[in-house]
């Protein structure tokens, strides 16, 4: 927001495709990346793992073994103190546990200051991707979007990830995500004011970075 520092809020649905959309562009921009649904992702997993029950303690495990993350050759790694969980955050189970501390106001204030902290280290510009980038976290970015895409064609899309057959029961589990996602009382997903829509269900990925690439000239 500051000095000539650019910033692009990509948010959407579960399994619309926004990481791979947000990867692209931010390498196209040379900008860096921040997947913050991959941040709630592993505050699920200590959640789970360490037992941990109020949001006290699971703040107070978080100043102890602080998140860290990098984004090089297209993966978005992320570390609780130096462990490395980039693969173990990818469950749907786990997605159920990031949406569950999600709902938690004391978690997501510690998340939203953490990704506006980040700004500080950002040289040109930052991609920024999850469920309130352009409502809450950079509401003044330069270019805010929402993506989604039709409910079968994101089930598909988040089975063959997974490498899951039952496509029927990755649908139930995202349908009950996006409404958590979007019922929850703080920092709902939401339409971001002035951004724009990109429907990621049938256009070929190309057609998508191209339209982007010129919203963002535009919005400069
Ligand atoms: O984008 P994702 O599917 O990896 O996100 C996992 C969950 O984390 C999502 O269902 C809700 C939560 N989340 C959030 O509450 N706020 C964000 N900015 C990003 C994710």
């Amino acid at each position: 927001e500051e000095n000539n520092i650019k910033i692009i809020t990509i948010d959407g649905t579960a399994g619309s495709g926004k990481t791979t959309i947000a990867k692209f562009i931010a390498e196209k921009l040379k900008f860096d990346y921040i997947d913050s649904g991959a941040l709630y992702r592993a505050v699920g997993l200590i959640t789970k793992e360490k037992n941990l029950s109020t949001e006290e303690e699971i703040i107070g495990f978080l100043y102890q073994n602080p998140i860290k993350f990098n984004f090089e050759d297209k993966i978005f790694r992320v570390y609780i103190s130096d462990r490395e969980i980039t693969s173990m955050i990818r469950t749907e189970e786990i997605g159920k546990y990031a949406s569950i501390v999600g709902r938690m106001p004391r978690v997501r204030e510690f998340l939203t200051s953490y990704q506006r902290e980040f700004l500080r280290k950002v040289k040109k510009g930052l991609v920024l991707e999850g469920r309130d980038s352009g409502t809450v976290v950079f509401p003044n970015a330069n270019l805010k979007l929402f993506v989604n895409a039709n409910i079968d064609i994101r089930a598909q899309r988040r089975a063959r990830d997974l490498s899951e057959r039952d496509i029927e029961r990755i649908k139930k589990y995202i349908i009950e995500r996006d409404k958590q996602d979007m019922n929850r009382d703080i920092a709902p997903l939401r339409f971001p004011n002035h951004g724009y829509f990109i429907d990621n269900s049938e256009s070929p990925l190309e057609e998508i970075y191209d339209k982007i690439i010129s919203l963002y000239l535009k919005a400069l």
